[in-house]
């Protein structure tokens, strides 16, 4: 039986993932890779096989990657993960694994982006990935509709909208979808070698996504381009960590240069039905927010 080890069971997309796959396919197919068993107790609780693990410590990665055929590698949170994902790759290829997954970005040219080395990490694994002659499959995902609010801000809806995004679109994509397709590559065949970019079916400006929530809430939301400086600083004064402060102002910086503007069949084609609309999901922001 063919046994597929995925990291980031423990995250968003991980747990979506995973209750897509066990639609289709039975729990000891699976093994995660985790970093605390508290985390774990629902994955146990599905039959799913648990083995302790952090993308940091590459002995934890030799034990774990033992007798795996394929890996999904949801790509991590910390500012050295190009590293850890490297190790997670020498680690597979030492182990036998043959296949391996990867969550990267859909962006148009990550040598114009402005959130390098964010969007370099993700590049620079895909090509790690190929160096070493495994197979692989990369799912390049596009920004989730899900996390809007961190875009907008949860009280958009009274205020506005204040962003230094320009005219700039972005063809936002559901994480359950993202989830749902990711589970299908997982499970199917003749996904090997392939790139896909998965993307929203239409793409939005803020100006359009202010329009859209006027209409859905019956107040008039507005969107202000404001100036780059003056949104970093909005950031800090919330107590936004200067992590994040530099990552938000780089996404927003990449979707005023139009970076994102890629709007692929590539989910749909994986889905075998249309991604959920960005529309439904600001109508889920608002009726949250009322
Ligand atoms: N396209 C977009 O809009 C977008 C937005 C945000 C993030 N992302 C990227 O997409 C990925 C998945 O998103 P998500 O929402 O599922 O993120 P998430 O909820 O933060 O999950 C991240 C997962 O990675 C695991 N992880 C992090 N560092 C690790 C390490 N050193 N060793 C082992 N596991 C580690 C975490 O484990 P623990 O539970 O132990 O922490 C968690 O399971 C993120 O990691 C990020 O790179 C994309």
């Amino acid at each position: 039986m063919e046994r597929i080890l995925i990291t980031g069971l423990t995250g968003h997309l991980g747990i979506a993932t995973i209750e897509h796959m066990l639609k289709n396919t039975t729990a000891d197919k699976i093994v995660a890779l985790v970093r605390s068993v508290e985390k774990a107790t629902s994955l146990i609780e599905k039959g799913v096989e648990v083995r302790i693990g952090n993308f940091d410590d590459n002995n934890s990665l030799a034990n774990a990657l033992k007798g795996i055929d394929k890996v999904l590698l949801i790509s991590g949170t910390d500012p050295h993960r190009l590293q850890q994902h490297k190790n997670v790759v020498d680690a597979s290829k030492k182990a036998g694994v043959k296949h391996i997954i990867y969550t990267g970005i859909a962006i148009k040219d990550v040598n114009t982006s402005l959130n390098i080395p964010l969007m370099e990490d993700n590049f620079k694994t895909e090509d790690y990935i190929k160096e070493n002659g495994l197979t692989f499959t990369f799912l390049r995902n596009s920004l989730y509709s899900d996390t809007i609010s961190m875009h907008i801000g949860e009280v958009a809806i009274e205020t506005g909208i204040f962003l230094p995004a320009g005219t700039g679109k972005v063809p936002f994509v559901l994480r359950r979808d993202l989830a749902e397709a990711t589970a299908n590559v997982l499970l199917q065949n003749g996904h090997e070698n392939k790139t896909y970019e998965l993307t929203g079916g239409k793409q939005y400006s803020f100006e359009d996504i202010a329009s859209i929530l006027s209409k859905l809430s019956g107040k008039t939301v507005d969107y202000t381009d404001i100036n780059e400086l003056a949104y970093s600083e909005a950031l800090k004064q919330n107590g936004v960590p200067e992590r994040f402060v530099t990552l938000l102002s780089g996404y927003v910086a990449d979707i005023k240069n139009r970076q994102f503007e890629i709007v692929s069949n590539d989910l749909e084609d994986l889905l075998g039905r249309k991604p959920t609309d960005f529309k439904a999901v600001l109508n889920a922001f608002v009726n949250y927010k009322n």
